[in-house]
């Protein structure tokens, strides 16, 4: 089955941009995927197809309009659509791998992009949409939100990233950050590859990896640590 992606833009020419190109690119000429995009202007208002407007309670910038965003919605996304419709937004739930796994499980996403200072925050509930944020900093606009989404997502499809793609040893998975990995040379600038790993023992560098794995997102991800429920250093 063909994983949909259907993008509500002002700027179509963005997708699939990178997309195109490597893995991504392969299946979307596969057809393992499908990328398709809405111009948002189309469904705009009055004979400069205005899609925003001065935000009510004053204050800077231009808030797209609830009405248009509606129209191009359903346009994309008829009733009976059974894809999740997301919105990127700095204000939404941070993205995970976790629910990565399950959008790229389900039939595709609709996703709208949005730019100017915001959208008027009646179309959340009267499209039902989730709202997502890839991090805590602001982008000019939702679709480069939108291509980090696809892309996570697009890597998971059956086929796509051939037998790396079993991803059960990945960061996040299992809610830890990945063990680091090494290749040849033996030694690079007087480093050695930790030995264990090249010693041929896999217990040992099963229990070596696991080992790293903890206390690397202890140092680096102390918020993803204590999700974990793993017990406190020194317990
Ligand atoms: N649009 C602007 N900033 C964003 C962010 N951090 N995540 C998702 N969409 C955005």
């Amino acid at each position: 089955m063909t994983w949909r992606a259907s993008i509500l833009t002002l700027y179509p020419e963005m997708f699939p941009g990178p997309l195109g190109v490597s893995l991504a690119g392969r299946a979307l000429t596969a057809g393992t995927w499908t990328c398709e995009t809405t111009q948002i202007r189309e469904f705009g208002i009055g004979k400069h197809r205005a899609v925003d407007d001065t935000p009510s309670g004053g204050g800077p910038g231009m808030v797209m309009r609830a009405d248009v965003l509606a129209a191009a919605i359903d346009a994309a996304s008829p009733q009976g659509d059974r894809r999740p419709r997301l919105v990127m937004t700095p204000r939404g739930r941070p993205l995970t791998q976790a629910r990565v796994r399950e959008l790229s499980a389900g039939p595709g996403v609709v996703v709208l992009c949005g730019r100017f200072e915001g959208m008027d925050e009646r179309i959340m509930a009267a499209r039902d949409l989730e709202e997502v944020s890839i991090g805590d900093y602001v982008l000019s606009g939702g679709e480069m939100g939108a291509l980090v989404l696809l892309d996570a997502c697009v890597r998971l499809l059956p086929g796509v990233m051939g037998a790396v793609a079993s991803g059960h040893e990945e960061s996040f998975e299992g809610g830890l950050l990945e063990y680091p990995q090494y290749t040849r040379p033996q030694v690079f600038e007087d480093v050695e590859i930790p030995a264990v790993l090249t010693s041929g023992d896999h217990g040992a560098v099963e229990r070596w990896r696991a080992e790293r794995a903890l206390a690397d997102t202890r140092e680096r991800r102390p918020d993803l640590a204590a999700r974990d429920g793993s017990p406190e250093r020194g317990s």
